[in-house]
């Protein structure tokens, strides 16, 4: 195996082997472990026609130690079982999900990046209603996967600011659809922004509520977070997903002596914050360095000296460090594979 570990993207790499559970007859069956890439469902499977379907993302890390961690596994069993109600999909208990995931990195353990590189293991668990229906309703046969592939640091120059744009024509879930849960649908609906703002040079777009276009709700695929007066604030709204890694922040804001506070942010806010981030798994945090509201011609900018602020710099080191295992795990968030 000849992998550059230091010159990962975050793109799919074949590995060796993925898990796969198949639920059938009102149950789930044996976990069963594969080394083909492909699968093979019903060309009328509910996954192809109406969406059925959600997905979880996560990492393990490879420690100083050479132990092999994953970052909060059983938030992401929750959330892709408040996924699965929300779409009416057979629900992948929670110890079934932890498993799977143990055994895909397990299976997999010399595509976990070296220490050093500072890249990872990315972990994709996946759900599918893979049951024929034509008319529109859930399916009755549904297939749970993980596969893994490793992944490049995201910031390959180091922790660099980038810029989001607020674009208002564009909306990535309904006030009370889908986008608090992690299902393709929201994705598929996020593209032609997120295609758009990339071709303009940005790393996001930030959308705002999709009632009122008054509040700040999330980036593309990551949450947003502002700091001011030694605060960290982050948005309450029924559209977005909730981030585990902003989670993990809010925590370690605490720990750091900051207020935190989760509420509704409006977008006219956004000109009293000292610093702003997005977050999420395969950044952990994205410092913004500019917004700009593209209809309005105004741009706000968040960093003096072009470099990301102090609490951000520190919020951003905290977490990796709990995640590759160079501090204690005071919260118990990491499972070190045996
Ligand atoms: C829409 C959206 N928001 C936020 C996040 C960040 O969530 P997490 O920190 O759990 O990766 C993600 C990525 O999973 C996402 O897709």
């Amino acid at each position: 195996m000849n992998i550059d570990w230091s010159n990962l993207s975050f793109s799919y790499l074949d590995t060796d082997y993925n898990v796969r559970c198949y639920y059938r007859n009102g149950k789930w069956g044996e976990l069963e472990v594969s080394s083909s890439n492909q699968i093979n469902i019903h060309m009328a499977a509910t996954a192809l026609h109406y969406g059925q379907e959600a997905f979880e993302g996560l990492k393990a890390y490879r420690g100083k130690d050479d132990k092999i961690r994953i970052f909060r596994v059983e938030e992401n069993a929750r959330r892709m079982l408040s996924s699965s109600k929300g779409i009416m999909m057979a629900e992948v208990p929670e110890a079934l999900f932890v498993e799977a995931v143990k055994k895909a990195v397990s299976l997999n353990k010399r595509f976990v990046p070296p220490y050093e590189s500072g890249a990872s293991l990315y972990i994709r668990p996946l759900l599918i209603g893979t049951g024929p229906k034509v008319g529109v309703q859930p399916a009755d046969e549904y297939l749970f996967l993980v596969f893994v592939t490793p992944v490049g640091p995201y910031f390959k120059e180091g922790f660099k600011l980038t810029s989001v744009a607020v674009m208002r024509e564009y909306d990535r879930a309904a006030p009370r659809g889908t986008g608090n849960i992690k299902v393709g649908g929201n994705y598929a609906a996020g593209l032609r922004a997120g295609m758009l703002a990339k071709e303009k040079g940005y790393s996001a777009v930030l959308y705002l509520d999709s009632r009122e276009k008054k509040y700040i709700d999330e980036c593309g695929p990551a949450n947003f977070f502002g700091i001011k007066d030694n605060t960290y604030i982050t948005p309450e709204s029924r559209s977005i997903l909730p981030s585990i890694t902003n989670k993990s922040l809010v925590q370690l804001a605490k720990d750091m002596g900051l207020k935190t506070e989760i509420r509704p942010i409006p977008f006219d806010e956004v000109d009293t914050f000292e610093e702003v981030g997005q977050c999420g798994t395969a950044a952990v945090i994205s410092p913004v360095g500019r917004i700009d509201d593209l209809d309005n011609n105004k741009s706000y900018s968040f960093s003096k000296d072009g470099e990301p602020g102090p609490v951000t710099k520190k919020l951003y080191h905290k977490l990796r460090a709990l995640q590759y295992g160079d501090e204690p795990d005071p919260y118990g968030w990491v499972t070190i594979l045996e």
